[in-house]
């Protein structure tokens, strides 16, 4: 750092040996020149405030040559800063009394050469302890949910909000344009818990779809959902098969739900196989296709309403006290795969289709 150590030194130390704590002056300044401020401070003594202060500039003033420690000394203390409500605009003013309270203190071994050593060094100071406060507001406003943010938004943004909304049972996937705390009203649920859970749910590093090529995104739909799914489906099939055909004659057996998952099986491979016969070729090849779209979302409405159908018929996959292995195996499979379908519909609806659907049109 090329800051002239000399002049800063000879100056303050000028300035505190004549006049003792010379912070005491410097706070009369800024309280008197911007009363605003006031507020602001009294979780501290003022005497432990100036002892804190002047400490500060005394370490600053002994690591001028060590850029790495003044941006993680002044970073962190800008970060404290935000949580004391102070805002950029102060820094100039507390400069500019802090600088007074000195050129006061030293008197006439003040030049302005001093006074020019010190607002180089004050800017190099504010500047750092500024980056901190703005690295504080930038996370605090990524980690920050509003309540009125969509379920559709929140699960396109948040890795652990859909998780979190299947638990609830809250419909992201198709009425997923509703805001959180519409959702949790209608179903009596805390909108402040809700937040809480998807923050603590929150994995930082998981892929954010919405900013990923689309190649990798239909890949990812491919892979993670298409192939799952037609496994799932035909492993939960005979499942539901073999529970009827065992325990058929007890009241709690969910009958004709091999049938269910049969119907829903079908629908789901057509529209499967149009997505991958039709939809994605014509994406990956840079169109925009708007009537398909809206066949497949037609379509998801339809998926939503089976997941419904077969929940109701599974007892809402709570398994009777009677339910055997299988049984049990099932409804945590039929679960599981509805979190999965729901997701998969989503990542369609609320990241795929509108990017597309936001390519220019195409001349006919
Ligand atoms: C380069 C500039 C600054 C330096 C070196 C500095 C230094 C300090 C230090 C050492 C403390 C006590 C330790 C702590 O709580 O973090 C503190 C607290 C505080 N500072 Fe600063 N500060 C600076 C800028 C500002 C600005 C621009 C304001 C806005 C008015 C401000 C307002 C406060 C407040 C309100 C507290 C808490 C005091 C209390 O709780 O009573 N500081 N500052």
């Amino acid at each position: 750092m090329s800051l002239n150590e000399k002049l800063l030194r000879e100056s303050f130390h000028e300035a505190v040996e004549r006049e003792g704590l010379v912070t005491t002056r410097f706070y009369e300044l800024l309280f008197e020149r911007y009363p605003q401020v006031k507020p602001l401070f009294g979780r501290k003594s003022t005497a432990e405030q100036q002892k804190m202060l002047q400490e500060t500039l005394l370490a600053v003033l002994d690591h001028l040559d060590e850029g790495e420690w003044l941006t993680e000394t002044l970073g962190g203390m800008g970060r404290v800063h935000v949580s004391y409500e102070v805002t950029p605009e102060m820094y100039p003013w507390v400069g500019e009394c802090l600088i007074a309270a000195l050129a006061e203190g030293a008197k006439d071994c003040w030049s302005p050469a001093h006074a020019e050593a010190w607002e180089e060094a004050y800017g190099v100071l504010a500047g750092l302890m500024l980056a901190g406060a703005e690295a504080e507001l930038a996370e605090a406003s990524s980690t920050s949910i509003a309540p009125t943010a969509t379920l559709a938004s929140l699960a396109v943004e948040r890795a652990g909000a859909s998780r979190v909304f299947h638990r609830h049972r809250l419909d992201f996937c198709c009425h997923g344009e509703v805001s959180l705390e519409a959702a949790c009203e209608t179903r009596g649920l805390d909108v402040n818990d809700l937040i809480a859970e998807i923050q603590a749910e929150d994995a930082p590093d998981s892929r954010r779809w919405d900013e990923a090529p689309i190649p990798e995104l239909i890949e990812h739909i491919l892979n993670d959902f298409h192939t799952p799914h037609r496994e799932e489906l035909g492993r939960l099939l005979g499942m539901a098969r073999r529970v009827e055909a065992v325990h058929g004659a007890k009241a709690s057996c969910p009958k004709g739900l091999a049938d269910t998952i049969a119907e829903v099986e079908q629908e789901l491979l057509n529209h499967m196989a149009k997505e991958e016969q039709v939809l994605f070729p014509h994406v990956l090849a840079g169109h925009r296709p708007v009537v398909p779209i809206q066949v497949l979302e037609q379509e998801h409405l339809e998926h939503a309403e089976n997941l419904e159908r077969l929940r109701a018929h599974a007892h809402d996959y709570d398994p009777p006290a009677e339910a055997c292995g299988t049984w049990r195996a099932l409804y945590l499979g039929l679960a599981q795969l509805e979190r999965e379908l729901m997701e998969h519909i989503h990542l369609e609806n609320h990241v795929l289709f509108p990017r597309v659907l936001e390519r220019r049109p195409q001349p006919v």
